[in-house]
């Protein structure tokens, strides 16, 4: 069945959903607008249209998604919304809404980051849950390759500086540490993933946004994507295993530049030392990366798993106790007083200009 004969199926279909809520209209309203018309060119509503507003800002924000994509995102939340599980010869997986998207076709599983408006900054739900998406996939035997990309146009941009801040002081120290924990567990299930995961990056990347590329098996990004680790000027050290895998990626000059000193480089240059697999130009980034997929997909299945095992298995015991030790010194480091006063100062920012 192809994917317009589904995408009619779920606007017919979505009038049978019984309950959904404001933000889930919000977003059938806007992946619908997306699919069928494509970017919004529309006039902003005035100030007092308050829902044409929030429907104008919804739309608005799927600008970078490709019809394609918005029509199968939409087929996925119908289906989550009716609990309906399509199993027609090309099976579609789909479990969604919220700020972590999840479709797929066959044995490729898609992840979206979905928080667009905070450029996919990574809070607690998004890291629970992807922690969770990697562990089940991995023991999924009717799963072999993994997509991760963002919605909107940054791929992500890190932590969100605001899960330190919204800390119990009474109980900082427990606070801080349960943060480390869910971090450090985030990456572990990165370190233990042996299926093919390939990233798809829409846009800049920022922080945990970076260092978690090496994980990947290919990264395939837009031209204008641009890649940076504001470690220090945070006050913070690096994370996700970045200590190993960026000097030995793109030598220590370089992975000194990014990981002490905060330097941005550009896609080019991520692609020049080997950060990244290929770049395109915007408009053709997905339908290029997925011819690629497409391709991998078809590759014996055993070979392709057992080979990346043999890249990387060896270095996992090592890459957890890097993990751990990098843990250690980050939960030192978010109760310093250098990245109290740079998170204070990130969203003082606005109320200044
Ligand atoms: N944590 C929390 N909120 C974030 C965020 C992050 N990492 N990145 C972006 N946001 C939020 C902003 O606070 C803003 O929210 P608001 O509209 O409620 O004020 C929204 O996302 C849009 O960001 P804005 O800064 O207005 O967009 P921009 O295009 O000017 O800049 C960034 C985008 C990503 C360069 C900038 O937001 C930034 O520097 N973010 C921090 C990145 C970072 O340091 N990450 C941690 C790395 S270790």
């Amino acid at each position: 069945m192809s994917s317009s004969t589904n995408f009619s199926e779920a606007v017919a279909n979505s009038s049978k959903i019984k309950s959904a809520s404001n933000e889930e209209k919000l977003k059938l309203y806007s992946l619908y607008k997306q699919g069928t018309i494509g970017r919004n060119r529309t006039q902003q509503p005035g100030m007092f249209d308050l829902v044409g507003t929030a429907k104008w800002d919804a739309w608005n924000s799927l600008r970078d998604m490709s019809m394609d994509d918005a029509q199968k995102n939409y087929v996925t939340l119908v289906n989550g919304l009716l609990g309906v599980k399509i199993d027609d010869g090309e099976k579609i997986y789909s479990q969604s809404s919220g700020p972590v998207l999840v479709s797929g076709v066959n044995r490729i599983r898609i992840i979206t980051w979905n928080r667009p408006e905070k450029k996919n900054a990574m809070n607690e739900e998004m890291y629970v849950t992807l922690t969770k998406l990697l562990r089940d996939f991995n023991n999924d035997e009717t799963v072999d390759i993994v997509v991760i990309t963002g919605s909107g146009d940054y791929f992500c941009s890190g932590n969100d500086l605001g899960n330190f801040m919204s800390v119990d002081m009474n109980d900082k120290e427990n606070e801080v540490k349960k943060w480390i924990g869910i971090i450090e567990d985030h990456i572990a299930s990165y370190i233990d993933f042996k299926k093919i995961l390939i990233g798809i990056v829409n846009g800049p990347a920022v922080g945990l946004g970076v260092t978690s590329l090496p994980f990947f098996d290919a990264v395939f990004a837009t031209e204008r994507a641009t890649f940076n680790t504001p470690f220090t000027a945070l006050g913070q050290t690096p994370e996700a295993c970045s200590s190993f895998f960026l000097p030995r990626i793109m030598g220590y000059a370089k992975a000194t530049q990014m990981l002490l000193f905060g330097t941005k480089i550009t896609a080019r240059e991520a692609e020049q030392c080997g950060l990244i697999t290929e770049i395109f130009p915007d408009d053709v980034l997905k339908s290029n990366a997925w011819d690629r997929i497409h391709k991998m997909a078809e590759l014996p299945i055993n070979a392709l798993l057992h080979a990346k095992e043999l890249l990387r298995g060896r270095d996992r015991d090592l890459l957890h106790h890097v993990n751990k030790t990098e843990m250690v010194r980050m939960k030192e480091r978010v109760n310093s007083e250098d990245c109290m006063d740079a998170v204070l100062k990130f969203f003082a920012r606005k109320t200044k200009k």
